[in-house]
């Protein structure tokens, strides 16, 4: 295992070690301190001695620095390893110093919500902390798994943190409320929390079982996610989806094509290497791109192409861009058709795209 790989494991590691354990603690004690303040209405004693109420307080405190912390450790190895810092360049440094505040600046609304008294400054800082991590969380190089976010690891980890910030924030209130309104609304959310930290526990070893060790992903990146296949060991190189891809293209290749427009890939995001050329070719009556023998693209998992309307694109909306498909060979000549009815001129850059880290590796502006 390299340094990348160990600080990978914190994360996880903290998580099985530390914070399930809370859990555990945390819900042992919800449940005595709910069955004794019902007993004791309903009876006016209990067995379960008083002390689990502050207990659940105490050890819920826990749960919320740890959570928060868990989350926090998280984000941070994913923009170092896998955002601006990564092959880091000057022009950067402004966003830099700008995420190590933002990251300091959370902390900090932390510990001053853990100290504030007043309604208004827990509600202030609640806030600061969430947005904190909000804001983090959506930099580049964070793995939010947007195209299937119901199962998003990072979405879950949000609303877990949000729970945990929120069950702080309120403690007072539930103490004071007569009415056992906070006491319900607490319990009805925590509810909730619970199941998402199931979530948390299934994603996040099934995220360890998909990134991998470093020296696994260079293999595990050949796979094609979408269909959920992977080279066999034996033919290492070529899937069957790409072996069929390229000789269903042969045909294709062959005709003598009227190029419309073409444009040169340059890299979007450093590292994503992507360079050659693409071009719009007419062949008889079908419009289609063709990536010439100079393509060249990084590997990685579950990469397309498309059209987009931008050359540098901000987002992946069903309104700006088309999809080709599947990136069918990371080198080399191939060839896409643009789906009917779409006219390029309205798309006009081809882009290689990797869906599963929402990182876009490069374009080509077509003229
Ligand atoms: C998995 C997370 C959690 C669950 C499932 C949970 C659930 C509950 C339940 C069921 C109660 C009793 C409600 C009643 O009396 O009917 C309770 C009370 C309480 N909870 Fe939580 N809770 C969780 C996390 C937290 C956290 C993180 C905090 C604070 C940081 C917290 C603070 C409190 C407080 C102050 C009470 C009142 C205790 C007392 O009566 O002395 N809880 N919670
Ligand atoms: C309370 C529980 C947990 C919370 C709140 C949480 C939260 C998060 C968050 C917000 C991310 C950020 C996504 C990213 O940086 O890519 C993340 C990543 C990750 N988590 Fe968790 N997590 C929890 C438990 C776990 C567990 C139990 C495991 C595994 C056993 C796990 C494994 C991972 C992995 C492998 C990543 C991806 C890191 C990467 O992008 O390389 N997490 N977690």
């Amino acid at each position: 295992m390299n340094p990348k790989d160990i600080a990978g494991l914190i994360h996880p590691t903290l998580a099985v070690v530390v914070v399930f354990p809370i859990i555990g603690m945390v819900v042992n004690l919800a449940w005595q301190a709910r069955q004794r303040r019902l007993q004791t209405a309903d009876k006016g004693k209990s067995k379960i001695p008083p002390v689990v109420g502050p207990e659940h307080r105490k050890i819920g405190n826990w749960l919320t620095g740890s959570v928060v912390g868990i989350t926090l450790v998280a984000i941070a190895y994913s923009i170092y390893f896998k955002g601006i810092f990564k092959d880091f360049k000057s022009e950067n440094m402004t966003l830099a110093i700008l995420i190590v505040t933002i990251f300091i600046a959370t902390v900090a609304s932390l510990v001053f919500l853990y100290k504030a008294k007043t309604k208004l400054w827990r509600g202030i800082f609640a806030t600061l902390t969430g947005a904190g991590i909000v804001v983090l969380g959506f930099q580049d190089g964070v793995f939010r798994r947007d195209y299937e976010w119901a199962v998003s690891h990072f979405y879950y980890g949000l609303i877990a943190s949000i729970l945990m910030i929120f069950s702080l924030a309120i403690v007072p209130e539930i103490y004071k409320d007569r009415t056992h309104k906070w006491r319900k609304i607490h319990t009805i959310l925590n509810c909730l929390a619970v199941l998402v930290f199931l979530g948390q526990g299934m994603t996040g070893s099934r995220d360890l079982l998909e990134i991998s060790l470093s020296w696994q992903q260079e293999h595990l990146y050949k796979c094609d996610w979408q269909n959920q296949v992977c080279p066999d060991s034996k033919s290492q190189t070529l899937s069957p989806e790409i072996l069929v891809a390229s000789i269903s293209n042969y045909p294709t290749l062959a005709q003598t094509n009227k190029v419309l427009a073409s444009g040169e890939f340059v890299t979007i995001t450093p590292g994503e290497d992507t360079e050659g050329t693409a071009e719009i070719i007419q062949v008889e009556n079908k419009t289609q791109v063709r990536l010439a023998e100079n393509f060249y693209a990084i590997e990685g998992p579950a990469v397309r192409l498309l059209l987009h309307k931008q050359n540098r694109p901000g987002s992946y909306t069903a309104q700006n861009f088309v999809r080709l498909g599947d990136l069918k060979s990371f080198t080399g000549e191939q060839i896409y058709d643009i789906p009917e009815g779409i006219n390029w001129q309205d798309f006009p850059n081809v882009v290689v795209w990797c869906e599963k880290f929402n990182v876009t590796f490069g374009s080509a502006k077509l003229n």
